[in-house]
């Protein structure tokens, strides 16, 4: 821990006729990582906290004490003397509206030295009212966490109506917020806007995720635009897999203030005296470098400690989603699991359609719920197949969506109580389905045994997707009866409380997280899971835009893409695009030629090479789709010695060239053979120039560049470059 005291501030004297008070010194509270610093400020004067400094990491933190300004509420209350967006808010007993929040005392303890948590206490002087403010810095990542703690012991429950994971201040000439917002199948488009006067909310109000609409996501430039390379700015995520809000709010001296958390939309709570309520964390990065930097920052972050095993290695995988749907049997799995093998992928994984008897899993209107095997799909059950994968060589995983049901289903009939839905209105719908009531213990116990009864009958699996296919509507929880407005944050924490529990249980096993495609993306979830499913989106162009998106805050090894047949584009397209990330197939193999099929074996085989430069390596994006009509980025790994570089041309203008790209994260003073890899007739007729076969320095790399790609529309090459 370090801090000072400054004891500058001049002491103000009393009005005539009051005592004489002696003014407290200023305390500072140093917060930081190697490259950053958040520093808070205790005024002596009216023991507030205040946020002092955000930035680029000081010389010297001592040039703070001469700064008069004390700065900007930490952790702004509601109902004194604060005139913008709170971060707290919350009614007494005495039904008084207003908090006060007062420096208490502060600590910090190292975890190891890369990671310290500081905890600053504040308290209300007129109610026992606490909060907590969370600060976790993770030095050589250059991330920071926050949230917040709030608890009181005063006689009967508080509502708490606000109570924001972190509020930070800028003071910027400018600032400039890059959102992604989507919907299904168009997931992280990137959108870029000036902030102007007064308020701008990015937000979603879907309760069971946060992502679908809009994304808990953002970077936010200071002065002026970021470039991949260059500018100050903060990348932030909020982990949060429920409604979640961020307050951007710039003041009438041009000062902004962003305050994250959950979505305090319809959600007042009734806060039990000695109970904690406990925000989840906003993690952030702050990078005088750049987006790209930034992205990194995060990636490395993610790896370490945001993503469940984000160090390790991932399966590869044959998905039958796209090829069947619901239409298969065990005959057609079986083939599947032969197909599994002949590609050479880990993996097979069966989707959804195979469950449920009474009212068969055939198509999205049946069955959700009812977690049998489907007899006349599979007599002989999960167990054969696992047994049959196992035979096969391969690993077998299977989908699941055990938060919701279908109507037609034989567990709506047993448990009507179960299910989130107005008593005295029509249900509403969503893919056929409605949602579980996960406030409630006994579903929270049916969604554990969904999973672990079949991982115990089967321990042969290897692989869950875990799906969840709507947002809540017309919601309402016959558990929670007269705090309805609890049921977005109480679902969100019943179903981390079931993982938690899962995750127990079953520490290793790999865990996709799904949401109708990318629904639900971010690190309160990720905790629990390996990977995403980032879109049912599989067209390649598409996916380009929609992989850079995630690019932006989440690592390679998290963001599973499949080659599938959508889009019109070549496999040799499709796959290169499906190798940036964790790739994995959903593709009906027995329609391919000889040739696709040579082309897909060759393609897994340097996959397997690379996958680790790939999920673990450092992510330099050189051009944007969204700048240029082509997507240029490559992968290093640590030691440099090795690097993957991706090359997509999107679409060309008659006569227009590529100049040659400079590299970046290189050595120097290293050699490199570029050596072109998933070559088809297709990516060598319409090459441009192939440096393929060259060696060249690093230096050589990144001063002059390479030249890379090609001028036909939907074309790709995909580099390996090695010491
Ligand atoms: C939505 C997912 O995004 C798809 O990949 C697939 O698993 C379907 N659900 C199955 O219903």
């Amino acid at each position: 821990m370090s801090y000072v005291s400054s004891g500058q501030n001049p002491v103000v004297p009393p009005p005539a006729g009051q005592p004489q008070v002696q003014q407290k010194p200023d305390l500072f509270i140093h917060t930081g990582t190697r490259n950053s610093d958040l520093i808070y400020r205790v005024n002596g004067r009216d023991g507030r906290l205040y946020q002092a400094y955000l930035g680029t990491k000081l010389g010297s933190i001592e040039s703070l004490r001469q700064v008069r300004d004390e700065g900007h509420p930490a952790y702004a209350t509601f109902g004194t003397d604060n005139l913008f967006e709170a971060a707290v808010r919350a009614t007494h007993n005495d039904a008084n509206p207003s908090l006060e929040l007062k420096y208490v005392s502060h600590q910090t303890e190292n975890a190891d030295a890369n990671v310290s948590l500081t905890r600053i206490i504040l308290r209300d002087p007129v109610y026992p009212f606490e909060v907590t403010l969370n600060i976790k810095t993770f030095a050589n990542e250059d991330v920071i966490e926050q949230w917040a703690e709030i608890k009181h012991t005063e006689k009967k429950p508080v509502t708490i109506f606000n109570y924001a994971s972190s509020m930070l201040h800028f003071d910027a000439n400018k600032y400039w917020l890059t959102q992604f917002h989507g919907d299904w199948a168009e997931e992280m488009r990137m959108q870029e806007s000036e902030l102007t006067s007064g308020i701008k909310i990015i937000d979603s109000k879907l309760g069971t995720r946060a992502h679908m609409y809009q994304t808990p996501v953002f970077m936010l430039s200071l002065n002026g635009k970021s470039d991949e390379n260059n500018g100050e700015l903060i990348a932030g995520t909020l982990g949060w897999s429920g409604s979640f809000r961020f307050v951007f709010e710039v003041d009438e001296k041009n000062s902004l203030r962003v305050i994250s958390g959950i979505n305090p939309y319809a959600s007042e709570y009734s806060l039990p005296p000695g109970k904690p309520f406990i925000t989840p964390s906003m993690i952030f990065t702050f990078t005088n470098q750049g987006k790209g930097q930034a992205s990194r920052n995060l990636h490395r972050w993610a790896s370490k400690y945001g993503v469940l095993d984000g160090t390790g290695s991932r399966l590869t995988l044959l998905n039958n989603w796209e090829a069947t749907g619901f239409n298969f049997d065990e005959k057609k799995l079986a083939g599947i699991l032969d197909d599994t093998r002949k590609m050479g992928l880990d993996l097979f994984l069966l989707d959804d359609g195979w469950f449920a008897n009474k009212y068969p899993r055939n198509n999205d209107r049946a069955g959700l719920g009812d977690w049998q095997e489907n007899k006349a799909k599979l007599p002989n059950g999960i167990t054969y197949l696992v047994k049959e994968a196992e035979n096969k060589g391969v690993k077998f995983g299977i989908w699941i969506e055990p938060e919701m049901v279908n109507p037609r289903s034989e567990l709506y009939e047993a448990h009507p109580d179960w299910i989130l839905k107005l008593p005295n209105r029509p249900e509403h719908y969503y893919r056929n389905q409605l949602v579980l009531d996960l406030t409630n213990p006994k579903v929270q116990e049916f969604v554990y045994n969904v999973v672990d009864e079949m991982l115990t009958k089967n321990p042969g699996i290897a692989f869950i997707k875990w799906d969840c296919n709507r947002m809540m509507t017309n919601t309402y929880s016959p558990y929670l009866k007269d705090k309805q407005s609890h049921v977005y944050i109480d679902y969100v924490n019943s179903l981390y409380t079931v993982l938690d529990r899962l995750r127990r249980k079953y520490p290793d096993l790999p865990i996709m997280l799904c949401s109708g495609g990318g629904g639900r993306v971010d690190y309160g979830a990720l905790k629990y899971f390996t990977e995403f499913w980032a879109s049912d989106n599989t067209d390649a162009l598409e996916r380009i835009y929609i992989q850079w998106g995630y690019s932006c805050f989440f690592p390679a090894v998290s963001v599973c893409n499949h080659v599938t047949s959508w889009g019109r584009q070549s496999l040799k397209f499709r796959t290169d695009v499906a190798m940036m990330g964790k790739m994995g197939y959903d593709i009906e193999v027995s329609e391919m030629t000889e040739n696709e099929l040579k082309f897909s074996q060759t393609a897994i085989a340097n996959y397997n090479r690379l996958s680790d430069v790939i999920w673990h390596g450092d992510l330099y994006r050189f051009i944007s789709p969204y700048e240029e009509n082509r997507a240029v980025l490559m992968y290093v790994n640590e030691t440099k010695s090795k690097a993957v570089l991706f090359a997509y041309t999107l679409n060309t203008r008659y006569g227009e060239t590529f100049n040659p790209i400079r590299l970046q994260g290189l050595d120097p003073s290293k050699t490199y053979k570029i050596q072109e890899l998933n070559l088809s007739n297709e990516g060598r007729r319409n090459m441009m120039m192939s440096e393929s076969g060259r060696s060249y320095t690093g230096d050589h790399l990144m001063k002059i560049g390479l030249n890379i790609g090609s001028a036909t529309p939907l074309t790709s090459a995909v580099y390996e470059i090695s010491e």
